[in-house]
């Protein structure tokens, strides 16, 4: 398996990925995207938008979908209302458990601590850690045997019992040593933390202008609900459609850009009859599955897990998630790409009547201790009328609720590999190569001039601006070709072009495959068409 290690080197070293603010030490939780990364990322979104809304044929029944269906797509602010949050739940329980240590002032997410028990002079104790899963032993293994007052020699002294586990696990915290700590029982019991960005929108700075950045972007489509109904024309069942920006305090953000504190969402809000809700749910859990299958996520590292009736909320009659087995989890582990729930009316409805009781069944309005409303909804009416059969009713909603950091992520890993390819001299040599769908490749196809002379750099060229036309290509004549190649393979440009020797006799170039390496003559002026070819196999769209 991939090291994860190698990838991040890869990602620094050609510009996919950066630390935020690097010069200054950077930012825990905060990346930015290189010159490649901000490609690969924009080819991520702009797949899911075209597949999703604007590719979408409005007029075709889907296979597996109980009709046709329309799509749509909106771009709301980050900051919003502060109501929204109360009635979205968000305000009251979008919470994580947090420990903090009292020697180190280090705070940790309680489900986050890993450790390991170990026994040694007598003494049995739980080592913390928040390594990464393959230095996890490494970095318990050290500092038992500096509680324990042992040299790296004496480690057989440690006698290790059972395997790594969650902090949650441990019934008793005086035990523990804390992942920064040197002595025993410094973490404090578990709290909440509440994990929406705070802030202050004017010159006041009071409680009463404070606001939040959005930690998700679905509640700006069910607070636009009736102004898309109103302007669009619409009928359901429809999607609204959006990608944005997300933040979330994440108490312990780790795993490269898997768990940030500022991401990109790309979420579906799919209204529609609650007759019709359990097959449109099974519908979109099948379709989104099948998008990341279709971009290159096939194999067993991708699958669907559904939650188990006792995970799900009461309102909620399903919920899935799509996992990709990241190579920095522990083996067996999963992480999660995309959620895709049945979330019944419970939004529309806190909106128009006030935050409902998620616990209850059917839902109930939450009241305070003076049996008033916990928090008040907009009393806009959020209901549908179907102008057909007259009925009314609140739509249900189906959310596919995907991560445009964590997509680009899983498709960087999937495409990793490593294997050797004849240099110029035809020996073989090892090379680094991201095997990426074309269509999220950030480079299409790159032009070279075997040398830079005898009029090679010219044809180049002009074969490079005519396909600069149609693709993201890159004309490069530096260096020896070899080198050249390498360079784009570790890019994931699928495509090399080359003008050679042979051109200036025939007006042919040779076009070479990143993945099979099979080389091929193409005439200069068929490369545009050629290209289109190979760009789009024809494979259906999902
Ligand atoms: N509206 C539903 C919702 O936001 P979620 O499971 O909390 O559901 C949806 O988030 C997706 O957003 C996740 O599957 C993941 O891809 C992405 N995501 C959530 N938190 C993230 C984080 N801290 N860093 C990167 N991506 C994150």
């Amino acid at each position: 398996m991939m090291e994860m290690d190698k990838l991040v080197s890869l990602c620094r070293r050609r510009g996919f990925l950066f630390q935020s603010s690097e010069i200054y030490g950077g930012l825990n939780g905060f990346w930015d995207y290189g010159p490649l990364g901000v490609e690969l990322k924009r080819n991520v979104r702009e797949a899911w938008w075209r597949d999703m809304v604007t590719g979408h044929n409005d007029l075709a029944t889907l296979p597996g979908a109980p009709e046709s269906f329309e799509m749509t797509g909106l771009d709301c602010t980050i900051i919003m209302h502060p109501q929204v949050w109360k009635c979205s739940g968000h305000y009251d329980l979008f919470h994580d458990q947090m420990v903090d240590c009292r020697e180190s002032k280090r705070r940790y997410r309680y489900d986050q601590v890993r450790g390991r028990w170990v026994e040694a002079k007598g003494d049995r104790i739980f080592v913390a850690t928040v390594a990464e899963t393959a230095d996890e032993q490494d970095d318990v293994q050290r500092r038992a045997l500096k509680y324990f007052n042992l040299r790296a020699k004496d480690a057989g002294e440690l006698a290790w019992d059972g395997d790594f586990h969650a902090l949650p696990q441990v019934p008793d915290l005086s035990r523990v040593l804390g992942p920064e700590a040197t002595q025993l029982g410094t973490l404090t019991e578990p709290r909440e933390f509440n994990l929406m960005f705070k802030t202050f929108v004017g010159a006041l700075g009071g409680e009463e202008s404070a606001a939040f950045l959005r930690p998700e972007t679905a509640q700006g489509i069910f607070v636009n609900f009736k102004n898309v109904l109103d302007s669009s024309r619409v009928r359901i069942p429809f999607g609204i459609a959006q990608i944005g920006k997300s933040f979330r305090n994440e108490i312990t953000p780790r795993n490269f850009t898997f768990r940030s504190r500022e991401f990109e969402q790309m979420e579906i809000e799919f209204f529609c009859h609650p007759g019709q809700s359990n097959q449109w749910y099974q519908f979109w859990r099948d379709r989104r599955l099948a998008w990341y299958t279709h971009l290159g996520l096939a194999g067993e590292r991708l699958r669907l897990r559904e939650h188990a009736p006792a995970e799900l909320s009461h309102y909620s009659t399903g919920t899935a998630d799509i996992e990709y087995a990241f190579p920095f989890l522990p083996p067996g582990d999963y992480g999660e790409l995309e959620g895709i729930a049945h979330r019944g009316d419970f939004d529309l409805r806190s909106h128009m009547e006030g935050k409902l009781d998620p616990r209850t069944c059917p839902l109930e309005l939450e009241k305070d201790a003076d049996g008033k409303p916990r928090w008040r909804g907009s009393g806009k009416d959020l209901t549908y009328r179907d102008d057909q059969s007259g009925e009314r009713y609140i739509p249900h909603v189906i959310e596919p609720s995907a991560g445009a950091d964590r997509a680009t992520l899983a498709f960087l890993c999937e495409a990793y590999s490593e294997d050797e390819a004849p240099d110029e001299h035809g020996a073989p040599q090892k090379r680094v190569v991201l095997k990426l769908h074309p269509r999220l490749a950030p480079i299409k196809a790159a032009v070279f001039p075997l040398v830079k002379k005898d009029g090679m750099p010219e044809i180049a060229q002009d074969v490079y601006l005519s396909l600069k036309a149609h693709f993201s290509v890159f004309y490069d004549e530096k260096g020896a070709v070899g080198r050249r190649y390498r360079r784009q393979d570790e890019a994931g440009t699928p495509f090399c072009i080359t003008v050679d020797g042979q051109t200036l006799a025939d007006r042919t170039v040779t076009i070479r495959d990143r993945d099979s390496l099979r080389q091929w003559r193409v005439r200069v002026d068929d490369c545009v068409s050629e290209l289109t070819k190979l760009l789009n196999p024809g494979a259906a769209r999902v």
